[in-house]
C-alpha cells in the first residue's frame, strides 16, 4: 500500500473538521511544491505560507503586509508616452459617481423571479449524486451565498488593486503613466465603495478573503519590483476580475448588479490596457532574457493558481462541511457550468494579454497546452479591445444564450429584461 493510500485510509477515520484541515494542508503543499523555478518559488513561497498555512487574511483583524519599492521621481516632467497620455484623457472623461447607480432598486437575493445566478450555475444532478438534496428555496439561498462570496472576493481584490495602483503610480518610470495611475487609484477606490455598498445594503453579508487570492495579493504587495506588482495586479488579478465581472454581467438578472458591473468593466478595460502597454515596452526594452523568463514562469504559476484554486471553500464550510468531503465539493464546483463559463471568460482575456507582453513564448507554450489554455492564444489583447467592445460581446453572448433557451430553461422572462 502506498503512503498516500495509507494516509487516505487513516484520514477517513478522522472527524470532518480535522479531515478538512488535512486536505487544506495537502493542497497548500501541492501549490508550493509544484513550482519548479526556484526564483518563482522564492517569490511566491513566503506568501503561500502566510496565506495558505497561517491564514493571515482570516484572522479577523487588520493584516500588515511588508511592502518595499523605490519611488521614481522625474523633475523634468517628460511627455514620454502618447498612448498612456491618451488613456489618461479617456480615464478623466470616463469618471463616474458610485452614488449615481440605481441604488433605489429593491434587491431580494432569494427572489425566484429575478435570479442572481442562472439555475444551471451548479449542475444539480451532479450535486444530487454526491448527496446534496436541496429544496428550491434552499437552492435560492445557496445561490445568494455563492453570489455574496464572489462579490466579497471582488471587493477584497479591489482593495488589493487600490493599494497596488497607488504603489505602481510611485514606482513606474513613465511620467504619463503616473498621471494615468492617479485615475486608476480613484477608479479602484470607487470599485471598493460600490462593491462594499452592494454587499452591505443588498446582500447583507461579507465573506472573508479567499486564501489563494490572499497569496497573490500578498506576493505582489511584498515584491519591490514595480513590474511584478504590475504583472500580478494589472494583468493577472485584473484579468481574473474582468473574467469574473464579465461572467456575472452576462448571466445575472438583477438589474442593479448588472448596471454596476457594466460601469466597472469599462474602468477595468482601461486598467488592463495600461498594464499591457507598460509591460510590453518594459519587458522588451529593459529586461534581460533571464528576467523575462522568470516573469514568464511566475505568470504561468499564478494562472494555474487562479484556474484551480478558487473553490469557494468558505461557502462549503457554511453549507456542507458535515455532509461532504472537501474533495467532493471541489469536484462539484469544478464541474459547475457557471464555473466553466467563468474560466472561459477569464482565460480568453488573460492569455492574449500574456502573449502581447511577451510572456507566452515557444518556451512556455507546451505548459499552457498541457493545462488546456492554448485555445485562448489568438484572442484580442486589451490594447485592441475597448470596454464598449467587451460589453457588446457579452451582450451578444447573453442574447444567443437566451435564444437557445439557456439560463432558466427557456423562460421568456429573462429575455424580456
Ligand atoms: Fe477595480
Ligand atoms: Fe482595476
Amino acid at each position: 500500500m502506498s503512503r498516500l493510500d495509507l494516509l487516505g485510509r487513516l484520514s477517513r477515520r478522522l472527524p470532518t473538521h480535522v479531515r478538512g484541515q488535512l486536505d487544506a494542508w495537502r493542497e497548500a503543499g501541492e501549490v508550493i511544491s509544484h513550482v519548479r523555478d526556484p526564483k518563482v518559488a522564492a517569490a511566491l513561497g513566503p506568501s503561500g505560507v502566510r496565506g495558505l498555512l497561517l491564514h493571515r487574511g482570516k484572522q479577523g483583524r487588520p493584516t500588515h503586509v511588508p511592502a518595499s519599492h523605490s519611488a521614481h521621481f522625474d523633475w523634468t516632467y517628460p511627455h514620454d508616452h502618447p498612448e498612456m497620455a491618451d488613456l489618461y484623457r479617456r480615464a478623466k472623461a470616463g469618471q463616474w459617481d458610485g452614488d449615481d447607480l440605481p441604488w433605489h432598486i429593491d434587491v431580494d437575493p432569494e427572489n425566484p423571479e429575478v435570479l442572481l445566478l442562472p439555475e444551471d450555475f451548479v449542475d444539480k444532478a451532479h450535486a444530487e449524486a454526491v448527496g446534496i438534496r436541496l429544496t428550491d428555496q434552499e437552492w435560492l439561498r445557496f445561490s445568494h451565498s455563492m453570489t455574496a462570496w464572489m462579490l466579497s472576493q471582488f471587493l477584497h481584490g479591489e482593495q488589493g488593486a487600490l493599494f497596488a495602483a497607488a504603489q505602481v503610480t510611485e514606482a513606474v518610470q513613465f511620467f504619463d503613466g503616473k498621471l494615468y495611475g492617479g485615475t486608476q487609484v480613484m477608479d479602484e477606490a470607487r470599485h471598493v465603495e460600490v462593491f462594499l455598498r452592494y454587499l452591505e445594503s443588498k446582500m447583507g453579508r461579507l465573506y472573508q478573503v479567499n486564501d489563494n487570492l490572499f497569496v497573490i495579493i500578498d506576493a505582489l504587495m511584498a515584491d519591490g519590483r514595480w513590474d511584478m506588482k504590475f504583472l500580478g495586479m494589472q494583468i493577472m488579478v485584473e484579468g481574473l476580475a474582468l473574467g469574473a465581472f464579465g461572467m456575472l454581467y452576462k448571466v445575472t438578472e438583477e438589474p442593479l448588479l448588472r448596471t454596476m458591473l457594466g460601469q466597472i468593466i469599462q474602468d477595468e478595460a482601461r486598467h488592463v490596457h495600461y498594464g499591457v502597454v507598460a509591460l510590453r515596452d518594459h519587458i522588451r526594452d529593459e529586461l534581460s532574457e533571464a528576467e523575462r523568463r522568470e516573469r514568464e514562469d511566475w505568470s504561468f504559476e499564478v494562472a494555474l493558481l487562479m484556474r484551480n484554486r478558487f473553490m469557494a471553500y468558505e461557502v462549503y464550510e457554511e453549507w456542507f462541511e458535515h455532509k461532504l468531503t472537501r474533495a467532493q465539493w471541489r469536484e462539484m464546483i469544478q464541474a459547475a457550468p457557471g464555473m466553466e463559463q467563468f474560466r472561459t471568460v477569464m482565460f480568453s482575456r488573460l492569455v492574449p494579454n500574456l502573449r502581447e507582453i511577451g510572456l507566452l513564448t515557444d518556451r512556455i507554450q507546451p505548459a499552457y497546452r498541457d493545462a488546456g489554455l492554448m485555445r485562448y492564444f489568438d484572442g484580442a489583447a486589451a490594447d485592441a479591445l475597448s470596454g464598449d467592445q467587451m460589453l457588446a460581446e457579452l451582450d451578444a453572448e447573453r442574447a444567443s444564450e437566451v435564444a437557445r433557451g439557456g439560463f432558466r430553461g427557456g423562460a421568456g422572462q429573462f429575455a424580456a429584461k
